[in-house]
């Protein structure tokens, strides 16, 4: 039987994970993919300007980006990442850094309206049990004018290299199906439009992962899922579907893939 631990489904529960550090484990991983370096580099294309100024990090996890953002905002700007999970917080003031690190939740921010010049989310949506309330939030604390720059996932786009096509399109739609938001990628600009948001630009971006970062990914969901009756295949079944995959790996040959959107716009 595979042992994997962790949920990558359950981030708004980080706190009350039985190993919080595996949330923190995973978001290193993830940050290291050359994929996520565009990433990032896409959504600071979207938040324009940034010398100077003042930026939220909603979300902001370990904090890695945030010091990315301070770097970009200087000396004369400021730098405010917050993040639901106080496991995360103490984790990303540890590492330090010119950023002022809060305990926050996006369903209601403790910011002024407007406060902001620029802010940001990245992978957090489409966690959010109210997407349109927290997209309001951000909207909310962000200057006329001000930009929004937002990552989230497509979780119905993911793709996977393997012989079996029936178990495959039942292990995505199982992997889709466990996130809340499993559309927020796709939804993302007609939910801005709809809140008043001007100037939105979308941006596709797939990111390809390698075996060692998807199987840890995904194994957990995988597990619990089957466990609790949302997978349907056995134990058993589940061990074979990863067999392949196991196999391409060693000979260089694992393919998967998931797809989100990058969405950039003005208040
Ligand atoms: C997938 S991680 C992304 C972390 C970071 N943005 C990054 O890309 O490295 C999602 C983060 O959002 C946080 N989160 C989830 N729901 C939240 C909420 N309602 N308000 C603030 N943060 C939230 C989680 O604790 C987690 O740190």
């Amino acid at each position: 039987m595979t042992t994997v631990a962790g949920n990558v489904s359950e981030f708004t529960e980080v706190d009350g994970a039985p190993d919080a550090s595996w949330f923190i484990r995973f978001m290193d991983r993830a940050n290291e993919l050359a994929a996520y370096a565009t990433m990032r580099g896409q959504l600071v294309e979207a938040l324009g300007p940034l010398a100077g100024r003042a930026v939220l990090d909603v979300g902001c996890g370990t904090g890695d980006d945030a010091r990315e953002l301070a770097g970009l905002v200087g000396a004369g700007g400021r730098v405010v990442g917050v993040d639901l999970s106080a496991a995360m917080v103490e984790e990303a003031g540890r590492r330090g850094g010119a950023v002022e690190f809060l305990v926050d939740d996006l369903a209601g921010l403790g910011f002024a309206d407007g406060e902001f010049d620029a802010v940001r989310a990245k992978l957090v949506l489409m966690h959010c049990a109210d997407i349109d309330a927290a997209a309001r939030e951000l909207l909310r604390v962000v200057r006329p004018g001000g930009r929004v720059a937002v990552y989230d996932y497509d979780f119905e786009t993911t793709t996977i290299d393997h012989p079996d096509v029936d178990a495959t399109r039942e292990v995505v739609r199982c992997l889709a199906d466990g996130h809340a938001n499993k559309w927020s990628g796709r939804q993302l600009a007609r939910r801005f439009r709809d809140l008043g948001a001007r100037d939105i630009g979308i941006t596709p971006l797939t990111v390809v992962m390698p075996y060692e970062f998807y199987r840890p990914s995904v194994g957990g969901r995988l597990l619990a899922a089957q466990a609790a009756g949302d997978l349907r295949m056995t134990a058993d079944e589940l061990d074979a579907w990863w067999r392949p995959l196991e196999e391409a790996a060693e000979r260089g040959g694992f393919f998967a893939s998931l797809t989100g959107f990058t969405l950039g716009a003005s208040r």
